[in-house]
């Protein structure tokens, strides 16, 4: 999938109304002078509609931060992938280390609410990554790939179907302590590895996009986002931030 610089902004429970409001003004107004940026915020579910409509023909695009796997039903405090289509979002991130941690989530989950995503039209941008406990054992490069494997096995995207793969390595998100850029390059390159024995190198080339998230800010994001291995970032905390977010958007043009 040809790709501009992704920012992902996951904004996560945080920002009240107001503040995701005047948030996403200055994003709008910022993103609109980079236009070889793609910029992608996901407010909280309460704010997707009012955002929905601020972005109404601007280039930033609207995700939600989660979503239940079935399109309708008897699913108390579940959201749908068309409701959130409803709302505007043309994306949906899936599998956030924070939900398989406080809400169990798991692969099977995960792998169901891509499936359902795709299915809807929505992309998914699909997390991945491994605990610090994993990596002292050496153990990463597996654990990434079987989660891969456990996710995506049995799917087989049609040409239409764009991908965004998520590397976070979970002692990384929200800590301040980021994974070096080589390392999650590298780590990268294994989940495009696996994912070129799954499908083919084609498929991988056109459908999926990868990117790095876990402590990123304005400061740091060039060192990741290289255009090639690394198409963008999933950003937590810093894209709460007005300088951050916008200073990330101009970091990222080329
Ligand atoms: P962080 O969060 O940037 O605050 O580390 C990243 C994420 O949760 O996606």
């Amino acid at each position: 999938m040809a790709s501009h610089p992704i920012v992902v902004g996951n904004w996560k429970m945080n920002l009240n109304s107001k503040q995701t409001g005047e948030l996403i003004m200055s994003v709008k107004k910022e993103a609109s002078k980079h236009s070889s940026v793609s910029v992608i915020v996901a407010p909280s579910f309460t704010y997707l509609d009012s955002v929905g409509k601020i972005l109404k023909g601007s280039k930033v695009q609207l995700a939600g931060q989660n979503m239940f796997w079935e399109s309708e039903g008897a699913y108390t405090g579940e959201i749908s992938a068309p409701m959130l289509m409803e709302s505007g979002c043309s994306h949906v991130i899936i599998g956030h280390s924070e939900r398989r941690k406080y809400l169990r989530e798991t692969d099977h989950m995960i792998h169901r609410k891509m499936v359902q995503a795709l299915e809807c039209g929505l992309v998914p941008i699909v997390c991945i990554g491994e605990t610090f406990e994993q990596r002292q054992q050496g153990i990463k490069d597996l654990v990434v790939m079987q989660q891969l494997q456990a996710i995506f096995g049995g799917l087989i995207p049609t040409e239409k179907q764009n991908i965004v793969i998520a590397y976070e390595p979970i002692w990384a998100v929200g800590t301040g302590q980021a994974c070096d850029p080589n390392e999650a390059r590298e780590t990268i390159q294994v989940l495009k590895h696996a994912l070129i024995d799954m499908y083919q190198e084609h498929v991988v080339q056109q459908n999926f996009v990868a990117l790095y998230g876990g402590s990123v800010d304005h400061t740091t994001i060039t060192q990741y986002v290289d255009g090639d291995i690394i198409n963008g970032v999933l950003v937590g905390g810093a894209s709460t931030r007005l300088d951050s977010m916008l200073g990330m958007i101009r970091a990222v043009d080329t």
